[in-house]
């Protein structure tokens, strides 16, 4: 027998089994998330782009090592290879110009936990971590409990004997 066909045929039979599997019935409801309404198929017009939050007030930390949100907008600072606007005003020296919170000395340790005089090139895209806010209602519910509640849950509990 001449095995040389044999991948062909496996591919070929493999091919057929998936496209066979392929058939999503289009008119199914499409989930209720971001899109509420309309099919799967159906293309619905978009969202309208909601406003950024930017009053300017910290939001509390649901724990220590939690990149802050960003309290102001960002929408028309450049962030880049060529250049980094936050910087500007975040920056060692920035920050007593705009007085804004300088960034915390984890921002310029390498991944050895080494102290760089500038910042660490890890940190430099700052979106990758910290991001705004946008004004609108959350999609999904949270019940996310910080650990001030579990230590006094936890306080308040009566003791086991
Ligand atoms: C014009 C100066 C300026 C620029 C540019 C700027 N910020 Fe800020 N930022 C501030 C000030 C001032 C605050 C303090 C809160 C406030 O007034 O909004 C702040 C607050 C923050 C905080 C909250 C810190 C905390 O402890 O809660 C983060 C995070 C932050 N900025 C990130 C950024 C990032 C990322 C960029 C770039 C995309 C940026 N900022 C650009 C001035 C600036
Ligand atoms: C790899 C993730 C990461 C990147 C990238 C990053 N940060 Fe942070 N940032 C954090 C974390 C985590 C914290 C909170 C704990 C800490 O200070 O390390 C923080 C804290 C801060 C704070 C609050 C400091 C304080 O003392 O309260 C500011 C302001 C800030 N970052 C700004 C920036 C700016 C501006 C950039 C870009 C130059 C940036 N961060 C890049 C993770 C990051």
């Amino acid at each position: 027998m001449n095995f040389r066909l044999l991948p062909l045929l496996l591919l070929a039979a493999f091919g057929i089994a998936v496209a066979a599997e392929v058939n999503y019935p289009l008119d199914a409801p499409a989930p209720d998330g971001r899109r509420p309404g309309g099919t799967i198929s159906q293309s619905l017009p978009p969202p309208p782009i909601a406003n950024e939050e930017n009053k300017d007030l910290k939001r509390e930390r649901n724990y220590p090592e939690q990149p802050p949100t960003i309290p102001h907008s960002i929408s028309s600072y450049q962030l880049d290879k060529n250049g980094n606007q936050c910087l500007t005003c975040h920056s060692r020296a920035g920050s007593a110009r705009s007085q804004a919170p300088m960034i915390s000395i984890t921002h310029y340790m390498d991944r050895d936990g080494q102290a760089l005089a500038a910042v660490s090139p890890r940190r430099y895209f700052c979106t990758q971590c910290h991001v705004s806010q946008n004004e609108v209602q959350p999609l999904v519910g949270n019940s996310f409990e910080n650990i001030d509640t579990l230590l006094q849950n936890e306080a308040n509990a009566p003791t086991k004997t």
